[in-house]
Formats: structure tokens, sequence, C-alpha cells
């Protein structure tokens, strides 16, 4: 087990390069199986997630070529000789369940390990089943097991998701590409990954309108063609490192991203006297030095504030002049960092999805404990701005979703390293 030691209160300073972004990486990967042909996908992120997806994707018979030097991994899927995707890796990342679509649609079955609960909530997936009994599938579930058949194929059909789930929509997208007519996918997710996955689906011959809106609909197709197809860049890695500038009052230069990828939290920063300028590459964040004014944020689907910003945005708040409230809509367990932030002398109150940080002075460094990816890093940026030594626990959480963070960051003064417990 390793753990993470930062010594806080150095202004970060210089240029981070943002890498492919993990949410948009894992559906592509699974699109693999929607044809017998190579998908070749650039700016792969170097992450554990994807490293699980990959021993996924292999024990189904997917052939995997991975160039780290080149972020390229190549995909062939000719023969799928197992339908399974087994407890033991399903149970490590519930992305796992963005293999059920494809595989029931290019092989009439699959056997899919139900999920289980996560440290963030409970995260159901009954609207990924009650979408793919719609396209026709039978549906059972036994001994933990998704059981998913249509032997005769999948036929299209109006599909009206009761939530805005993102994994839902990719999931029953990607079903519908090889399903029998025309579906249309009703209040449907908008977040940049489904447009990701929708221009490589399309690249791979699919015919699909209105990814990115809130009705997708697909015309079916009996068969998809490999194609390459270059990653979307990190939005929550580049919103992650904004704010690390910002709660460090240094400057950096975010590249291989863009500012139209968090528009809601780009506006909330600047609300909070954070400068944000575009470059060529980019943006640019810089503190002047003055003081960070709360802001309230509240979580909702894209184009509103992500989630998976929540934690580090908080983490921001804690040294704000004034106060802010944090509402979570999304995750009913999503505040797990506070106790822990509060550790580091935060002024934090949790009333119900809501929580209530009054603005301090200075954080102080503590050993601290990491609870998921997003937690993990909002303690790293915490750590970053405190006075003094931070030492966080669990951060192989971290690894899941950061590439070369400690790397990243230390290429911009900041005095972190991971040691050996
Ligand atoms: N929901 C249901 N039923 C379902 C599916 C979802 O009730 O069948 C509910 C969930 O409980 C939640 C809401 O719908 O309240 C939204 O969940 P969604 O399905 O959109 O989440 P997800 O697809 O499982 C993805 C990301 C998460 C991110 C959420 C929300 C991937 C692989 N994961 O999860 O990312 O928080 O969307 O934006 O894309 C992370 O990277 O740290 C992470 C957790």
């Amino acid at each position: 087990m390793h753990q993470i030691k930062i010594m806080g209160g150095v202004p970060l300073k210089g240029e981070i390069a943002i890498s492919g972004a993990k949410n948009a990486a894992l559906p592509l990967m699974t699109a693999a199986l929607l044809t017998d042909e190579p998908l070749i996908l650039t700016n792969m992120p170097h992450l554990a997630d994807i490293t699980s997806m990959e021993a996924l994707l292999d024990q189904h018979g997917v052939h995997l070529s991975n160039d780290l030097n080149q972020k390229t991994l190549t995909l062939t899927a000719n023969t799928i000789h197992n339908t399974t995707a087994p407890y033991d890796i399903v149970r490590k990342m519930r992305a796992s369940i963005l293999v059920l679509g494809p595989l029931v649609a290019r092989c009439g079955q699959a056997q899919v390990s139900l999920p289980g609960g996560c440290a963030i909530g409970v995260r159901p997936i009954d609207i990924h089943l009650s979408g793919l009994r719609d396209l026709g599938a039978e549906i059972d579930l036994l001994d933990g097991y998704i059981h998913a058949k249509a032997p005769k194929g999948l036929v299209g059909t109006t599909i009206t998701m009761p939530i805005i789930s993102v994994t839902a929509t990719e999931n029953l997208m990607m079903a519908a590409c090889l399903a029998k007519g025309e579906t249309r996918l009703i209040n449907a997710a908008r977040e940049p990954e489904i447009i990701d996955l929708a221009t490589c689906l399309m690249a791979m011959g699919a015919d699909i309108v209105g990814a990115g809106t809130d009705t997708i609909i697909i015309q079916g197709t009996k068969r998809l063609h490999g194609a390459t197809h270059r990653v979307i860049p990190d939005r929550i890695e580049t919103g992650t490192y904004a704010m690390a500038a910002a709660i460090t009052k240094g400057s950096i230069h975010l590249t291989n991203t863009s500012l139209d990828l968090i528009p809601t939290a780009s506006a909330q920063l600047q609300r909070a006297g954070i400068t944000l300028t575009p470059t060529d590459q980019g943006f640019q964040v810089s503190t002047s030095g003055d003081d960070i004014h709360g802001v309230d944020v509240m979580t909702e689907p894209f184009p509103g504030f992500a989630t998976d910003l929540q934690a580090q945005m908080m983490a921001l708040m804690t040294i704000c002049r004034g106060a802010s409230l944090v509402t979570e809509t999304i995750w009913e367990n999503r505040f797990m960092h506070v106790p822990e932030l509060c550790r580091m002398g935060a002024n934090i109150t949790v009333h119900g999805s809501s929580a209530l940080v009054r603005g301090i002075d200075t954080l102080r460094g503590a050993p601290v404990m990491a609870t998921d990816l997003r937690a993990s890093v909002c303690l790293v940026l915490a750590g970053l701005a405190a006075v003094g030594e931070t030492l966080i626990n669990r951060v192989y959480h971290l690894d899941r979703g950061y590439e070369r963070v400690e790397d990243k960051l230390r290429g911009c003064g900041a005095r972190i390293e991971r040691i050996a417990e």
C-alpha cells in the first residue's frame, strides 16, 4: 500500500498536459465488441480502470495491442468466445456494465455480474436493463448475474429513460447500432463522452443523429466496421488541475484541453475570482493573489456542474472569503471527503444533500483517508494548499482516474511524493 505525502503551501506554476478522458475511453473500448474489425483508439490514458477494462475484454476474446508510448490501443474482437463478465472484474470497476449492450447486440446473449453498490451511492442499473428489454432482450437476474438473451437480435423502439444516465445512454446507443430499425433514446445524457462515443460509432458505420441533445436517433445496421478514433480530453482532470492552480494561488497553462468542456465549472471559477484565459492549446488559469470568493454550486447532468468535480470545488471553497453552499444531486453518498477536510481545519456542516462551507484562512496538513477517486484528489488539492505535511492513505483510488498525478503536479513545483507505508 502506498501513501502520498505533500508539503503544502507552494503556488503551482507551469504547464500540465491533460490526458485522454477515462469516462470516454471506457465505453469506446467496449464499442470494439460491436465489430470483427480493429478499432484503433488514440490519446488513451494510462490508468488502472483502463487496465481493468482491458482484462475484461481480453477474457471475452478481444485481441488487444497497447502502444503506451504512442498512447494507442488497438482492439480486435474478431471472435468473441466468452460472453460472461465475471464478478471478480465487475466488482472492481462498475463501468464493466458497458459490455452488456454490445455483447447482447453482437452475440445475442450476455451474462454480466451485477455490479453491486459503491462508496458514492447505491448505483442501480434498472435503466440499462429496462432499455434492453424494450429493445427485445429477455433479462433474468440469477445468482448475482444479469442473464440477457436476444437470439433473434434486438429490434429498434422508442426508449424513454426516467432519469438521465450516462452509461445507460451509452449502453443503449451501442446496442441500438446493431438492432433492426430505428431506436429513439428520449431523455438521453448529453455529456461530451456521449458525443465522443457517437462520433466513434459513426466512424464505424453507425447512423446516429442527436448525440449531445436529449433525443438520440439511431438507425440500426447489420454490421459495423473498424475505425480510428481520438479520445477527447478529460474534462474532470481539466477542472481538477484548474482548481489545483486556484487553491494554491498559482498559475498553470492547461494544454490538450478546452474551456468548452467545463462550461459551468469555468463560470463558477470565474465568479470566485479565478482568471481563465483561452489559449491555442487550452487555457491559462491564474489568480491575482486576491481572495477567492465563496460561490454556490449544485451538481447536475451536463452541461450542469459535474458531480465528479464537486469534491475538488469543495476543497477550493474551504479557503474562500465568505461561504459556499455545495449541493450534490447525483450521488447520495458523495460527501465522504467532508470529515477528512474537517481534519485539516475546514469548517463544513452537512445538511442532507447540501454542505455549507464557511471559508477559513488556511488549511493545516494532517493524515487523511481517501475513500473514492474524486475524494482522493480533493484531499490532494487540500494538501497542496495546506500549511505543513499531509499524508493521504488509500491512494490506489487515485490511480484509477489520474494519470501520473504526482509527476504532473511536481512539474509545477508541488512538493508531493508517493511513499511505501
Ligand atoms: N441511475 C438509476 N438507474 C440506472 C442508472 C443510473 O437510478 O439504471 C441513477 C444513479 O443512481 C444516479 C444517476 O442516475 O443517481 C446518474 O447516474 P449515471 O448512470 O449517469 O452514472 P454512471 O453512468 O454510472 C457516470 C460516470 C461517473 C459519473 C456519473 C455522473 C462513467 C464510467 N462513470 O456514471 O463517474 O459520476 O456518470 O456524471 O462514465 C467518476 O469518474 O468518478 C465517476 C463516478
